[in-house]
């Protein structure tokens, strides 16, 4: 709701959601009942996509992975079963994520920006690949994007080790794209206890042509007015 939103207010028409790690499919399935919920109340309408393995967690690579929590072969997933349960606007993507997430990322663009995404792939190697997805040229993401981080809860994760570790090294290695727990969430939410609001991040994309001085978004229509995407323009032009 909240990604739809800054979608209204920055004049986008159309979002992709990101799930890395489906497993059975449970979250995949809650994205896109909730998905077709906001398209009701906003207009902004989803194209969902889930990456995963297809075949269970990968072998941890060391310590960093948290082999006291998870183990290869983990939620193993019924791939056809889950497919056939999918709505149109749901893709589900099957392979090592740093193979699968190359071309997913060449087919995503202004006209259906990344506006959320869910990290739930457990050790600290796959998180580092998922986060990978938020590199691609600053066009393909909303300026801000709310990101539900799972496994920054796990009492054996800190910042040396697990998705913690993932995210810190995200942020050191890119000076234009940090992420952060969204500000001021609890003290903006009803419900203060809720366990899932110390799971939400934000991804700033600093390099974002809306955050950058003297840069706008512009509706891109055919001449019968139908809107077809966004470009960017200086102030000037
Ligand atoms: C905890 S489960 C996901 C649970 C799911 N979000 C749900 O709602 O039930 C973690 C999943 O991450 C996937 N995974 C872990 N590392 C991966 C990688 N490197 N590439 C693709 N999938 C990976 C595993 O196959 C596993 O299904």
């Amino acid at each position: 709701m909240r990604a739809a939103d800054l979608a209204k207010e920055w004049g986008y028409k159309r979002l992709t959601l990101l799930e890395f790690g489906v497993a059975a499919g449970a979250g995949l399935l809650n994205i896109c009942r909730i998905a077709a919920e906001v398209t009701k109340v906003t207009g902004i309408e989803f194209r969902v996509v889930g990456f995963d393995t297809g075949t269970g967690m990968p072998e941890p690579i060391d310590y960093r992975d948290l082999p006291e929590a998870y183990a290869a072969g983990d939620f193993p997933m019924d791939a056809d079963r889950l497919r056939a349960s999918l709505p149109p606007n749901c893709e589900l993507i099957l392979g090592p994520i740093t193979e699968t997430l190359p071309e997913f990322l060449s087919t995503v663009d202004a006209s259906a920006p990344i506006g959320f995404a869910s990290v739930d792939v457990d050790y600290y190697s796959s998180a580092k690949d998922s986060l990978a997805a938020f590199t691609g040229d600053p066009e393909k993401y909303l300026p801000l994007v709310p990101i539900y981080l799972d496994d920054i809860g796990d009492i054996t994760v800190n910042p040396w080790v697990g998705e913690w570790l993932a995210v810190n090294e995200f942020n050191a290695e890119n000076p234009m794209r940090k992420m952060a727990p969204w500000n001021m969430l609890r003290s903006r939410r009803i419900c203060k206890n809720a366990k899932w609001i110390e799971h939400i991040y934000g991804l700033h994309v600093h390099d974002h042509a809306l955050r950058t001085p003297g840069r706008q978004l512009r509706a891109r229509r055919t001449a019968d007015n139908e809107f077809i995407g966004v470009s960017f323009e200086t102030e000037a032009a």
